[in-house]
């Protein structure tokens, strides 16, 4: 059977600055968290860094060769606030923007729209040092930046995404402390939530003042969250879950304010002592600033049972195939997903700005990758987001992670999510069967 996209439909793959960069003292560059957070013993597996990554910061040319050979018409990447603000406000470095002027003109020769991401979590550690996301100033700080890279780059640069993933930017970050800057308080979470929110409102606002015609969005990640059985507990469980992990994100950021169900929640455990003062007048309805399109960034579910108390379900491990990572794979929840955005939140434009699958898979003698499981995920994925489209969702664009392995946060270079595996010893790139498969499907502009 032939799937076939709507015309026009956005094919692209996505990456962000620290995690293929490297070049982490080059021109001036300044000192994220990422740089302190994985140069604190324990805090990566095999204390592994960013500071060599891919070395695209040296080898984009290339990188950009692939896209095109791909026949990308779009490419998601990050820039990295420390290389344009070293201090994270203030004095500006020009070779830092240089750098994405460069990239961006060469993705323009090669007809690939730039769509780019300004936080991708490299927090210049200036900001962090005077309180971080729970601080108010980090979200006009963050403003502050958007407005100097929309001012220099807003005339090439036409598609921006604020913030990847504030669930990750707050609770993984301040909460669970596995990202940096890696605390865990869970009261100072929930201040850095806001923040985060308010730092994307006030960076559309900064975003249009410097670029008139500039299309923003965010890109919240999505985690499905399905009751390990249909008992009331159960239940309970999973639609915590989901207001913990999606609602407290994507509520307000369309009109809804924090839900109500969780704020409760949140009271009763005592991780609310003063109520929601960092809440100021005016806060929400900046977060709720109408945006030009919603970016999804969609990988699996948890399957959630009743457990100690509601703030802390049970995750039901079921003996289910796994990716490399251990996460279930489960394209249904990507089509429940992109229909609940329609429907429920009314969104009129969306992107998946990220989706895809690490396997380890190996390079065979002759030098290829036959990465089938990879293949396998992408196309279960490609057809939810088919079904979901002729349901009417108004998706209009696909951005597979990643184009290339590359440094995967706290699990360093053990886990590889590429269409392009990166031999890190060599920096050499070996293109995996998935990339020959991608090409084929952009080619057609579907599923053959
Ligand atoms: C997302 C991140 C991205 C990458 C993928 C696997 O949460 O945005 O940087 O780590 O997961």
């Amino acid at each position: 059977m032939t799937l076939h996209f709507p015309q026009g439909f956005i094919w692209g793959t996505a990456t962000s600055a620290y995690q293929i960069e490297g070049a982490v003292k080059a021109d001036g560059r300044g000192e994220s968290i990422w740089d302190r957070f994985s140069h604190t013993p324990g805090k990566t597996r095999d204390g592994h860094t960013g500071d060599v990554a891919c070395e695209h910061y040296h080898r984009y040319e290339t990188d950009v060769a692939l896209m095109a050979e791909l026949g990308l018409n779009a490419y998601r990447f990050s820039l990295a606030w420390p290389r344009i603000l070293p201090e994270g406000r203030g004095r500006i470095n020009q070779p830092g923007l240089d750098f994405y002027r460069r990239l961006v003109d060469t993705l323009l020769r090669h007809g690939i729209t730039p769509y780019a991401t300004l936080y991708h979590w490299d927090l210049p550690v200036t900001l962090d040092d005077a309180g971080g996301w729970p601080a108010r100033a980090t979200a006009e700080a963050f403003a502050e930046y958007a407005g100097v890279v929309a001012a220099a780059l807003g005339d090439q640069i036409k598609h921006w995404i604020t913030i990847n993933e504030p669930w990750c930017v707050s609770m993984l970050s301040h909460q669970i402390g596995e990202h940096a800057p890696g605390r865990k308080d869970w009261p100072a979470a929930l201040v850095a939530s806001h923040h985060t929110l308010l730092a994307h409102g006030l960076a559309v606002q900064a975003i249009r003042a410097a670029s008139s015609d500039a299309q923003v969005g965010i890109a919240p990640n999505f985690t499905a969250s399905v009751p390990a059985s249909a008992s009331p507990a159960d239940r309970a469980a999973a639609r915590a879950f989901d207001g913990y992990f999606n609602r407290w994100f994507i509520d307000p950021l369309y009109g809804f304010g924090y839900p109500s169900d969780m704020v409760a929640l949140y009271t009763a455990a005592g991780l609310l002592p003063d109520g929601m003062p960092f809440v100021q007048p005016g806060d929400l309805d900046l977060i709720a600033t109408p945006t030009d399109f919603l970016a999804v960034n969609y990988y699996t579910r948890e399957v959630v049972a009743a457990g100690p108390n509601p703030l802390q379900p049970d995750i039901v491990r079921l003996d289910v195939p796994r990716t490399e990572m251990g996460w279930e794979i489960y394209p249904e929840g990507l089509y429940q997903l992109l229909m609940r955005l329609h429907t429920h939140y009314a969104v009129p434009h969306l992107l998946i700005s990220e989706n895809g699958v690490s396997y380890l898979d190996p390079v065979t003698p002759d030098g290829a990758i036959h990465d089938e499981r990879r293949i396998e995920y992408l196309r279960l994925h490609l057809e939810a987001c088919h079904r979901a489209i002729q349901a009417g969702a108004p998706v209009e664009g696909y951005f597979q992670w990643s184009l290339l392995d590359n440094f995967e946060w706290g699990h360093g270079y053990h886990q590889r999510f590429g269409v392009v595996h990166v031999d890190y010893e060599t920096q050499e790139r070996i293109r995996k069967d998935s990339f020959g498969w991608y090409r084929d499907v952009i080619a057609c502009n579907g599923l053959e």
